[in-house]
């Protein structure tokens, strides 16, 4: 009863996540999530439509915004942006296109630490960079140094790295950033660091913002709308380290840096000053849901092996173990009838991997789940 009347909510949304398939599919891919909405973020949007609040935005509510994400840093990560040095963005990826297409050139070598995020491999094809690949360690999805020194030549510019890490949810440690940075300082490289997974962290974990590392020659992007769920909501910024960066920045036309709409920015003004305790509960929840997927892998299908991850709702799966092909996801969709992201487009690494989404309720997993098994075992 409990998964048709999920089912029932969740087949309502007009979301990427529950359309795209047919309706005996259950999706577990995209990073949304099926919870409903932060309480203050459901008054704060009810109360824009109650008062038909759709004008043009005021100029100062995002300066509000940026102001509040540096608190909020402040508060969870020990770091504290300049609120003059944070920039808005539509997306997260609007971002990265713009400081990639800006401040690299095309035949520039721009490393990604793979298995990545797709729309990052993307980013580069679209713009003529070249893709370096530093493959983490599978056997703990560890950044080594050596082999970020290896794989660089003479024309890479840049990194583009995610941490918290989609898809494996490594959150790096002290030493790998070090190395890191030290390797960027070497080769002076620009490091984009995408920090939108800053705030799903699952016990014991720990984030470390990039600017607190090597700031000079960094961008952290972030948003709240992997911890709250907002990313139809288009709000994004980035906290430019990098004075060149900057510079660059500034001297673009105001349009080609895009706008956030009046939604987007006082919903994530809302979960930045008002979403502490919702965050803690859904983050408990997303730990629950991660622990008991483990608990049932272990139990039922022992030959999917994965690392548990330190942060994300994502996790990471080797289908090796049982034969599952080089594209266990397609066989996933095709027999089982369930959608996670198929491994392959996380680049060659992702061979015989797929990323399954927890952050669903314990009715939906346990459906996906169910699916699962019963292919496999
Ligand atoms: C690492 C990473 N960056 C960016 C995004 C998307 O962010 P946006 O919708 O703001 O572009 C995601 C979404 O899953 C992500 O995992």
């Amino acid at each position: 009863m409990a998964l048709a009347e999920d089912l029932a909510r969740l087949r309502r949304l007009t979301g990427a996540k529950w359309t795209r398939d047919p309706e005996d599919v259950l999706p577990a891919w995209v990073a949304d999530m099926d919870l409903p909405p932060a309480p203050c973020i459901d008054a704060t949007l009810r109360d824009l439509i109650d008062r038909g609040d759709f004008g043009y935005p005021q100029r100062t509510t995002m300066p509000t915004v940026a102001e509040a994400f540096a608190e909020w840093q402040s508060r969870y990560h020990g770091w504290m942006p300049p609120v003059d040095r944070i920039v808005p963005f539509t997306d997260v990826l609007h971002g990265i296109d713009i400081v990639l297409w800006t401040n690299t050139k095309p035949g520039d070598g721009v490393v990604l630490l793979t298995p990545i995020y797709p729309p990052f491999i993307r980013a580069l094809e679209s713009s003529g960079r070249r893709l370096i690949d530093c493959p983490l360690d599978p056997d703990g999805w560890r950044l080594d140094t050596d082999v970020l020194r290896s794989v660089i030549d003479e024309r890479t510019t840049a990194i583009l790295m995610c941490n918290p890490h989609n898809p494996t949810g490594r959150a790096f440690d002290a030493e790998e950033l070090a190395g890191l940075a030290a390797v960027a300082e070497e080769h002076d490289l620009l490091v984009l660091s995408d920090e939108i997974w800053a705030d799903v962290l699952h016990p014991g974990a720990t984030h470390i913002p990039f600017a607190n590392v090597a700031n000079h020659r960094s961008v952290i992007f972030s948003a709240a709308s992997k911890a709250f769920n907002l990313a139809g909501l288009r709000c994004a910024l980035a906290a430019v380290g990098s004075d060149t960066v900057m510079a660059t920045l500034d001297g673009l036309p105001n349009h080609f840096r895009g706008a956030v709409s009046t939604p987007g920015a006082l919903a994530t003004l809302a979960a930045w000053t008002e979403g502490h305790d919702w965050l803690a509960e859904t983050q408990a929840h997303l730990t629950d849901q991660r622990d008991h997927l483990a608990g049932r892998l272990a139990a039922e299908l022992p030959g999917v092996s994965w690392q548990i991850p330190e942060a994300t709702y994502l996790a990471w799966l080797d289908f090796r173990g049982v034969d599952g092909g080089d594209e266990p996801a397609a066989r996933l969709l095709d027999q089982a009838r369930i959608a996670l992201s198929p491994g392959c487009d996380f680049t060659d690494g992702g061979r015989g991997y797929a990323r399954l989404n927890v952050a669903t309720t314990r009715p939906v997993l346990d459906a996906v789940v169910d699916r699962l098994v019963g292919e496999f075992a």
